[in-house]
């Protein structure tokens, strides 16, 4: 595990630390989405449909005085994300800082912008894990999905320097109905690219992804075999990769417990400062969401805010969470999801068997997942680009 304390960081300032965080409540680890910007148009992007632009970017200034603060409050690890972090000038510099407060770094990439030396510096800065994504395991698909000439040549190369550079490495692979036959063989890439861990992550609809649903909904028979052969390859690889798998939760029968319940285990940065309890926070209208240039601390934000309280808990739940035996397991699902199929943040995730839209959603996915739509809407700043005839 990459975040397992260095034992020379001393255990008792870790313990206080640890004690800071409790008494605040804040999580351990946080996830700075250091940049809108990136080369790739993944279809399923958890960034916002509304990117944030460089102009209103937090400045490196800015970044390491948040850093510094969410090492004061008990934050263990920090997780450098995007879009792409790398194509933040200042990457370095930003994990050096996140290294002498004593945060635990791990960069989320897609690799295509990092160089050899660029990595090294990194390592040298104190970067403690690498997480590749892949869009599938040979370049015809994956390139295709990424809308990036030469990405899925260049992910392998960089995997390779993560690993000579004795980095951890996981490998996140973002499955759906157009690359979910590749699965066997992006499990082998994993353990050929000596990786500790491969994410198995079904795609989850809000955001872009929701706009290229129809292209992108496995069919049932799909996530059934998907289950399957993750199952056989957990027990056959035990020891030498770890899997995870996160099942899309149209195909289940009660939702996932997003984010760990709304406001109790995770918040998130945005480019622009914002302090969010997920990623996909900001779809959600009439929802004031503060900011580090607010005149706020980041704790008080998290514990204090309107945004975060709204929905924390049970307090907030309408019937049938409310009455519901799993309002504890689940905290009624996915805020983001429920706004974006229902209209309303505060209802049941439609995904639930209970949610009295269930019937009419689930429908619809399974029509999508049978159809042929296969041309994806490209993700970039512009509100997104349809794929032509000549891309696929
Ligand atoms: Fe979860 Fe609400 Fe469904 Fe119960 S009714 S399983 S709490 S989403
Ligand atoms: Fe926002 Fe689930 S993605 S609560």
């Amino acid at each position: 595990n990459p975040f397992v304390a260095d034992p020379a960081d001393g255990l008792a300032a870790l313990e206080s630390r640890r004690s800071t965080a409790e008494t605040f409540g804040i999580p351990l680890a946080v996830l700075a989405e250091l940049t809108h910007r990136c080369p790739l148009q993944c279809p399923y992007c958890s960034n916002p449909i509304e990117l944030d632009r460089a102009g209103t970017e937090l400045s490196t200034e800015e970044w390491k005085k948040v850093l510094s603060e969410l090492a004061e409050i008990g934050v263990l690890q920090i997780h450098f994300s995007g879009g792409e972090p790398t194509a933040r000038k200042d990457i370095v510099e930003l994990v050096q800082h996140a290294s002498d407060v004593g945060l635990y770094s791990n960069l989320i990439t897609s690799a295509v912008m990092l160089t050899r030396e660029k990595l090294a510096a990194l390592a040298d800065a104190g970067l403690c894990h690498v997480q590749i994504s892949f869009q599938g395991n040979e370049p015809v698909v994956a390139d295709r999905v990424a809308g990036f000439k030469n990405a899925h040549a260049k992910k392998l190369e960089v995997a390779k320097w993560t690993r000579e550079l004795e980095l951890p490495l996981t490998v996140n692979a973002v499955m759906h109905r157009q690359n979910l036959h590749q699965l066997p063989d992006i499990i082998q890439m994993a353990v050929d690219l000596d990786a500790d861990r491969l994410e198995v992550a079904n795609v989850q609809y809000y955001g872009w992804a929701l706009k290229n649903r129809a292209a992108l909904m496995p069919t049932l028979e799909q996530i059934e075999e998907t289950s399957r052969i993750v199952e056989e390859a957990q027990t056959r690889l035990k020891g030498t990769l770890a899997i995870d798998y996160v099942v899309p939760d149209y195909y289940a029968l009660r939702p996932k417990k997003c984010m760990g319940g709304w406001g109790r285990q995770f918040f998130n940065i945005s480019p622009a400062g914002k302090i969010l309890p997920c990623h996909a926070a900001e779809s959600i209208t009439g929802l004031e969401f503060l900011s580090v240039r607010s005149n706020h601390s980041i704790a008080w934000i998290w514990q204090n805010s309107e945004a975060f309280n709204r929905y924390r808990g049970t307090g907030w739940m309408p019937e049938p969470c409310k009455s519901c035996e799993f309002r504890e397991v689940d905290f009624g699902g996915c805020r983001c999801q429920a706004f974006a199929l229902t209209g309303d943040a505060g209802n049941t995730d439609p995904a639930c068997t209970l949610s009295p839209h269930h019937e009419r959603i689930f429908k619809a996915a399974s029509d999508e997942a049978a159809g042929e739509h296969n041309r994806f809407i490209y993700r970039n700043f512009a509100g997104g680009t349809p794929e032509t005839e000549s891309a696929t």
